[in-house]
């Protein structure tokens, strides 16, 4: 599929994005492990959370949907999975293969995570070396999926300082950490988003943080609970910056996650000169939400902090956007982790910008984006759904119409984003054809 765009006048609206990939990969997961009954409502029902759905159901979980976003988990406990059938296809997920992964290592019957093209050129040393460490025995082809992993192996606890701030790793150690004998702890080098740790607290499972370092004892049983997932944050930034880039736009979005640990896209946008606004602030169970409010905005360059870098880490492809629409340079540094997101997203996004006209100089590990004029033209998604995203959001203010190609990965994360994008006022079209 393609999106075709023209340039487009976008105006006042409410609207509601898809739930929190994040929070719905780990509901799917810690929900299965719990004793009893856990009730998810605002399920995001994407293509990388139902592959961990499908894949929690061939290790023997009962999971029912009652609803579009309403799924019920029957928790087997946490020694209560049983063994799969066949491989595991994680899809496009990156979260979805390195938490099974730490999940898997703990259960007494072997398994094997595949994925995707993209997924199956991403690296898994990083989740590797603290399970292997723990005593997990796990196969690869050189640090990339598809993965083996062998069972019945007793997992002991570590103290691991992480190279990388993950919250991807951080979660397989802790989940790993709940079948280990005594306390694992884990060290982030910058703090990631802690969903993992809000829900586990959520069942009721104890989970400290001092400082960067996580710790979880081994053996608690997690307790089922509700869930009520909140709308995503890294989807809600796609709409945020057509609003802000719209020449008379005020547009509302419902239940937005604004976890502190990933709200870096937010004070990015309002240092840039973003009218943005948080309204209605509230706890859904242990996630912070909001409605934001967001009216249009020019936006200045501006040199990106390298310690919001974590905390915005899937709302760069967006950043470039805003970058480019802005007055003046801006300055990204520290973002190396985008070259191994589901495509090189610095190469991607520095691609797609050039060919609407927009200077990019990249480097190893960031860039400095020239903001300009979007011109018309045709451009490739890379297979990522965030950089087809970004781009449709840049197309809007373009000089002519644009042609993004092959956009089917935006189901992974965003079911009915040119729907969305159509309620607010952006002449965007769905046509077939193209790689998939
Ligand atoms: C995620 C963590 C992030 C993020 C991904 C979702 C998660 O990855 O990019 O989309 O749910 O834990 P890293 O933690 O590897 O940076």
């Amino acid at each position: 599929m393609h999106f075709k765009i023209s340039p487009s006048k976008i105006g006042d609206a409410t609207v509601s994005v898809p739930g929190d990939k994040s929070v719905s990969h780990r509901a799917l997961m810690l929900g299965s492990i719990a004793e009893g009954r856990t009730a998810v409502t605002g399920f995001l029902a994407g293509q990388d959370c139902l592959r961990t759905l499908a894949a929690m159901r061939s290790l023997g979980v009962a999971i029912s949907q009652s609803g579009p976003t309403e799924i019920t988990i029957e928790g087997v406990g946490l020694r209560g999975l049983s063994p799969p059938a066949g491989p595991l296809d994680l899809g496009n997920s990156g979260t979805g293969m390195r938490l099974m992964a730490g999940l898997l290592c703990g259960q007494p019957f072997d398994s094997e995570l595949i994925g995707d093209a993209s997924l199956s050129g991403r690296p898994m040393g990083r989740i590797i070396t603290p399970l292997t460490r723990m005593g997990a025995r796990i196969d690869s082809m050189s640090g990339t999926p598809p993965l083996r992993i062998h069972g019945g192996s007793g997992l002991r606890a570590v103290d691991y300082d992480m190279p990388v701030a993950s919250a991807q790793v951080k979660s397989a150690v802790l989940l790993a950490g709940l079948y280990a004998d005594g306390t694992t702890s884990v060290r982030e080098p910058a703090v990631t988003r802690d969903h993992t740790e809000r829900m586990f607290r959520a069942m009721g499972v104890n989970v400290s943080t001092v400082d960067q370092r996580i710790s979880i004892e081994g053996g608690q049983a997690p307790r089922a609970c509700q869930v009520e997932v909140p709308a995503d944050l890294s989807s809600a930034a796609f709409i945020v910056l057509a609003g802000i880039l719209a020449e008379n736009a005020d547009i509302l979005i419902r239940k937005v996650g604004v976890n502190p640990t990933r709200t870096g896209v937010i004070q990015i946008l309002q240092s840039m000169g973003a009218n943005l606004t948080l309204e209605n602030a509230r706890l859904l169970g242990e996630e912070p939400a909001a409605d934001l409010r967001v009216r249009s905005s020019r936006l200045h360059g501006a040199s990106i902090d390298p310690a919001l870098v974590s905390l915005a880490i899937d709302e760069f492809p967006v950043l470039f956007v805003a970058a480019a629409a802005a007055d003046g340079k801006t300055v990204f540094s520290g973002i190396g982790e985008l070259r191994v997101k589901e495509s090189d997203r610095i190469a991607a996004m520095a691609d797609g910008l050039r060919r609407l006209g927009i200077t990019v100089d990249e480097s190893p590990d960031g860039a400095v984006v020239h903001g300009g004029r979007f011109s018309g033209g045709i451009v490739e998604s890379h297979g990522d759904h965030r950089v087809a995203m970004s781009l449709a959001v840049a197309a809007t203010i373009a000089d002519g119409e644009v042609l993004i190609r092959d956009v089917d990965a935006v189901d992974t994360s965003f079911p009915g984003f040119s729907a969305c994008m159509a309620s607010t006022g952006a002449e965007i079209r769905v046509e077939a054809g193209g790689q998939k």
